[in-house]
């Protein structure tokens, strides 16, 4: 297509493959008098398939080429909320791919629309929400009583908090809503998984969501049977609002849900604060290696060894022996720390002076904090965990109070709470971390980032649940652990 490659990201241009587009439209069309709409039709390859159809997109360049494949669909080269804002039109359905559009692309003028758009359907998303949500979310307004929707979506449907308000809109306003989890790739150059999403019977309500697994899509049996109905209450409370966990099979969530409420069992929110390391802005000035900050005769109390990345966070603990070690490989692991009202001596200013500063000083935490040289947020914290993590998210014991950047997560035990009961004193944490319970717990709080990546956000991380290895015996311990299989199957880990 004629898209620049810069366009591709910004406009979510990723075309469906065509089984996947045949599969939607048979399933959503019922009558050749339907009138469809693809709320951003790109090429055309959903409204080639049903002559009456209405297709919406951004990109001229994409309406040129829909308009000699779909030669009989209305072709409108519209932003879609702008269009939808002034088309009274009802339509029997819609289908589709819509543009997956990170929030920090997803700006301007055309998000203000899709966010008023979608206020003014009582669905609010918040800033970071993806454009996919408020594309199905307005599209599905556009129906007609009985209408139905068939849309590939983001696998993270599943897990995005901005998902949330998209199911609880299509569950009160669809008499069924469908979603089909796929485990095998779509798009297999996308890093991202797509799953399916139908709702049928616009005008009524759901009483849960129907969910299929699936191991590859298979465009004979589109849509699927159902595997499960989740009730609203427990996608909504017992799962705050996130299909992803119902992947899991049903005995094992349900083991998982009885040890949250065990004796014992506690969320790691409640004992611990849980933030991210500081940000330097400019890693490179900020880090010295032991060789620089010798031939700067850079003072102690300006240097705190710092664990830079997960790439130093192995074993159970860091103590003063590993940080002799980074020392012995001159590994660039001394922050510069120079508290903000610190008369500055002569050897910190030499180095400030360098020529490196003029880059350092450009940089944007630089420009907009003062003084520039002061990092800010610098915690020691007791223990740090891997945010971004292949196999499993490590957390590891402090024992050195390095400090860390923002690679990490930097977590404390809250001072008191424990005192007595001993459960999580900090000798147990790690174990509490490792256990199958912790590590199910991380997969399921987390959320998979593609590349067989789970990422671990300060808020998910709060949410893991630990549980001390007491409570835990065989065989719930193995179904522990294939509960852990099966989310990574799902997030492709190697
Ligand atoms: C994922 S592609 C899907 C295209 C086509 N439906 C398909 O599946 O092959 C998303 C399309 O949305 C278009 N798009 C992005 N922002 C849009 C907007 N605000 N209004 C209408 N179309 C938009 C892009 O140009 C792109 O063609």
């Amino acid at each position: 297509m004629a898209t620049a490659p810069h366009d591709v990201k910004t406009l979510g241009a990723y075309f469906t493959p065509e089984v996947v587009a045949d599969a939607l439209v048979r399933w959503a069309v019922r009558d050749p008098g339907d009138l469809l709409l693809d709320p951003s039709s790109g090429d055309g390859r959903f409204v080639a398939r049903h002559p009456n159809s209405v297709g919406i997109e951004r990109d001229p360049a994409s309406v040129a080429q829909a308009s000699v494949r779909a030669p009989n669909a209305t072709l409108v080269n519209s932003d879609f909320f702008t269009w939808a804002s002034d088309d009274r039109r009802q339509f029997d359905c819609a289908a589709g791919n819509p543009p997956f559009i990170r929030y920090q692309r997803f700006s301007g003028p055309i998000r203000q629309a899709a966010l008023d758009y979608c206020r003014r359907l009582g669905v609010v998303f918040s800033g970071l929400s993806s454009s996919w949500a408020p594309f199905i979310v307005a599209a599905a307004s556009k129906l007609r009583p009985g209408g139905r929707i068939a849309f590939v979506v983001p696998a993270e449907i599943g897990h995005a908090p901005y998902a949330t308000p998209l199911v609880d809109y299509l569950l009160a306003n669809f008499g069924s809503v469908h979603v089909v989890a796929i485990k095998e790739k779509i798009f297999p150059r996308l890093s991202e998984d797509c799953w399916l999403l139908f709702a049928d019977n616009a005008g009524c309500q759901a009483d849960g969501v129907r969910l299929s697994k699936l191991e590859r899509f298979d465009s004979s049996g589109i849509p699927p049977a159902v595997s499960e109905l989740i009730p609203i209450e427990e996608w909504r409370v017992r799962w705050g609002g996130r299909l992803r966990p119902f992947l899991l099979p049903a005995r094992i969530r349900s083991l998982y849900q009885r040890m949250t409420t065990d004796a014992g069992a506690v969320r790691l929110g409640r004992i611990a604060r849980i933030g991210i390391g500081y940000v330097s802005g400019a890693n490179h000035f900020f880090h010295l290696r032991p060789s620089d900050a010798e031939r700067f005769r850079i003072p102690d109390e300006f240097l705190v060894p710092s664990i830079r990345n997960g790439r130093y966070v192995t074993g159970t603990e860091i103590n003063d022996a590993d940080v002799e070690r980074w020392a012995a490989k001159d590994e660039p692991v001394l922050l510069l720390r120079i508290p903000p009202r610190a008369q500055v001596p002569a050897a910190v200013q030499a180095y400030l002076d360098t020529e490196e500063r003029h880059r350092a000083r450009a940089s944007y935490k630089c420009r907009n904090r003062k003084p520039w040289y002061t990092v800010p947020d610098v915690r020691r914290p007791a223990f740090v965990v891997t945010y971004m993590s292949g196999r499993a998210p490590t957390l590891v014991m402090n024992r050195s109070r390095c400090t860390c950047t923002n690679t990490l997560l930097a977590i404390d035990l809250r001072p008191g709470l424990f005192d007595g009961s001993g459960d999580f004193c900090g000798q147990r944490l790690p174990a509490a971390w490792s256990s199958s319970v912790g590590r199910l717990s991380c997969e399921l709080e987390g959320h998979p980032l593609g590349g067989g990546m789970l990422k671990l956000e300060p808020g998910e991380a709060r949410n893991v649940l630990l549980a001390p290895d007491a409570v835990i015996h065989q065989p719930e311990a193995a179904l522990l652990d294939e509960g852990i299989e099966v989310m990574r199957q799902w997030r492709h880990v190697a």
